[in-house]
């Protein structure tokens, strides 16, 4: 939430503190490097940002032909990806806005009954703890649509699972008076406040069919609903298990733990499943302890919790797991070790209702915003890709040990492989540096780190791999990678294999903190960066990136070698993009969470064709929200996209100020594929 870095406060759930203080990249290397740049931003913003500098990189622009081999669109010409529709102008209406032709129908709103006994959504927010163990969760983020037969090879786009997480909640609007604090209550928190606020929390799975009038609603009654929380049992999987830091009271053998947090954006598998992404989990957990354990201090981990959870009255360990100081005993008789089975991905099978989700740490333990995954081949690594959102953190690519067969495929491909992290280089090529201690490189940079200070960290080595991945952020410090602007949202062109990522801003990089790939000082619009593998092989170590574009006010201009690639106007003016989706047919979809001042107005969604670059604003959400999580069906006819803490009552009707996330369906009134 862009409106937020101006005026971090810890009680912000979306604050994210800046806890890398690694300093990678000397000013002297970033100095020098400059007189390589081929490119530049202009603006009409002010005179600074009109003389800073980005890069382009032609290896990966406008011909769009570095095919992946591994697609059935088109990838030859702009056609395909153009864009048809009419922009629409930016609003401050508390509505949803659309393109002429189009209709939105929200959808699923936070407290549908999904499950169980159904129990019925109370305008007055009453709703018990466990009705909303039943209902839809709060503050809808990434979301994914499985066809109803895609185990079965099919590609229904009139039924199907739809999965979303619910990232974190608003309690003035869960509870029918707000929260009840525990500094008024005797210093404890009332149990079923804090039960509502955990069911609020996690992933629904949604069994949705559409009629003969194309309406679509919930399959009540079907086995596939479900919801899973911040308190559901999850296994711990990948090279973690076991690891002698994650011991505690519930699981003194290190495999199990309780719950998700902070679910932000997500990934579907190639083989049928949900991985949901654990981002801000850090603001969860008190540690009142005078220090902090590496593993913590890094992430931001503070001495008292956002919600004050391990505060219920009735001291359940459910609860007071959330207290992470240590006890004057070992670490299976309390809960010091809970926060670091939080941080991961974790695979959820919509399909096998009665699964239990995996932790899946070969995949790295950091904020997690999202995963994407490269087309698969047979015999091939499985290759997928993972930002870390916060200020000056980092961008990852695992690659499996194992390679994908249709046939056998299954979340062990993600249990054993390398992780690697970015690093962008000046000239416009890259690296992803391992970061294995069977690497080299790797092995000898750790080797040169023990006994020295990395950030604010007292380095004295790794124990062994799992500690390398519980530690993922310091391990990258020490690889070299480099730091970036909030990388949000990845998602992977279908027709040309090549890599996108949101930055989504910075306002707190300086002058001397700049570099080729997040070239502004006090970003605080953002940029879209991509990136194509060498040899278009996404397992490569190397690869060549450039800037997508610039976001920002009219008259914002990307330039590559000299040429105005984008030039923002009312049609397209955007800020701080966060959300990014290929559709199926390759347009790209940006959704921001940003400023909603003017000349932005509302967070919207736009469209882009990456072929030439062409933007257009197809929707806009309403007041305080931002826009976030978006898929279609199969055939791209049926648009859902997600509104997540919308300021008003919008658009159900409530008693008093409980505002409703949901859902919205967009289509087109006649049947044609959205965007087209
Ligand atoms: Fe949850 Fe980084 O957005
Ligand atoms: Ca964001
Ligand atoms: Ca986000």
């Amino acid at each position: 939430m862009a409106k937020h870095d101006l005026d971090p406060n810890y009680l912000d759930p979306n604050y994210e503190p800046v806890v890398n203080h690694a300093g990678n990249n000397p000013f002297h290397e970033v100095l020098a490097a400059r007189m390589q740049r081929r490119s530049v931003i202009k603006g009409t913003v002010g005179a600074a940002l009109a003389s800073i500098m980005g890069v382009g990189l032609a290896a990966c622009a406008s011909d769009g032909n570095s095919s992946s081999g591994n697609t059935n669109a088109n990838s030859d010409n702009a056609s395909a990806t153009e864009l048809g529709f009419k922009a629409v102008a930016v609003s401050a209406a508390n509505q949803v806005v659309v393109p002429e032709g189009y209709s939105a129908q929200a959808f699923l709103p936070w407290g549908t009954p999904i499950t169980g006994s159904y129990p019925a959504f109370r305008a007055d927010a009453s709703n018990s703890g466990e009705d909303q163990e039943q209902q839809i969760g709060m503050h809808h983020d990434g979301m994914h649509f499985f066809p109803i037969d895609q185990k079965a090879g099919g590609s229904s786009s009139t039924e199907g699972l739809l999965v979303m997480n619910h990232e974190y909640i608003n309690p003035g609007a869960l509870h029918p008076d707000g929260p009840t604090s525990a500094d008024a209550n005797g210093g404890v928190r009332p149990e079923d406040e804090v039960r509502k606020e955990i069911a609020a929390h996690g992933v629904s799975v949604v069994h949705i069919r559409q009629d003969s009038q194309g309406t679509w609603d919930v399959v009540f009654g079907s086995p596939f609903n479900r919801r899973i929380t911040g308190g559901t049992e999850m296994d711990i999987r990948g090279p973690v298990r076991g690891y002698e830091k994650l011991i505690t009271r519930f699981s003194p053998d290190a495999t199990e733990t309780r719950g998700t947090l902070n679910n932000c954006s997500m990934g579907p598998t190639p083989w049928g499943t949900y991985l949901t992404a654990e981002e801000n989990w850090h603001g969860y957990f008190a540690n009142s302890a005078g220090t902090q354990p590496r593993e913590q201090a890094r992430h931001g981990v503070g001495s008292s919790s956002r919600y004050d959870w391990e505060l219920a009255d009735n001291g359940a360990d459910a609860y007071v797991r959330f207290d992470i100081t240590p006890g004057a005993g070992n670490a299976d008789e309390d809960y010091r070790n809970e926060a670091n089975t939080f941080g991961y991905m974790v695979e959820i099978d919509p399909f096998t209702p009665e699964s239990k989700p995996q932790k899946r740490t070969a995949l790295g333990r950091f904020g997690h915003e999202g995963v994407i995954f490269a087309p698969v081949k047979e015999g091939q690594p499985v290759v997928c890709y993972s930002g870390d959102d916060s200020r000056f953190e980092y961008i990852y690519k695992f690659v499996s040990s194992q390679p994908y067969s249709a046939a056998t495929a299954g979340g062990y491909l993600l249990d054993k492989g390398t992780l690697y992290v970015a690093r962008f280089n000046e000239d416009g090529s890259g690296d992803w540096l391992a970061l294995s201690l069977e690497d080299a490189d790797f092995a000898a940079k750790v080797a040169a780190a023990e006994g020295t200070t990395v950030g604010e960290v007292a380095f004295d080595g790794f124990a062994n791999q799992a500690d390398v991945l519980l530690n993922t952020r310091l391990a990258a410090d020490i690889a070299g990678a480099t730091p970036m602007d909030r990388p949000e949202w990845g998602a992977v062109d279908p027709n040309t294999g090549e890599v996108y990522f949101t930055l989504t801003n910075n306002s707190q990089r300086t002058e001397e903190q700049t570099n080729a790939a997040n070239p502004l000082a006090e970003n605080r619009t953002g940029h879209i960066i991509r990136w194509a593998e060498e040899n278009d092989d996404h397992a490569a170590v190397a690869f060549n990136w450039d800037i997508f574009v610039f976001a920002g006010e009219q008259g914002t201009e990307t330039v590559v070698d000299g040429n105005t690639v984008v030039s923002l106007s009312d049609d397209n003016i955007f800020n701080s993009p966060d959300g990014l989706w290929f559709d199926y047919n390759g347009r790209l979809w940006i959704q921001t969470d940003g400023s909603d001042d003017a000349p932005y107005q509302n967070n919207m969604m736009l469209a882009a064709n990456p072929v030439t670059r062409e933007i257009k604003r197809f929707f806009v959400g309403p007041q305080g929200c931002e826009v976030t999580g978006v898929v279609t069906t199969p055939d791209v006819k049926t648009m859902f996209v997600n509104i997540q803490h919308p300021a008003a009552d919008w658009p159900f009707g409530t008693e008093g100020d409980h505002p409703r996330d949901a859902a919205v369906i967009v289509t087109r009134d006649d049947g044609g594929v959205i965007g087209a």
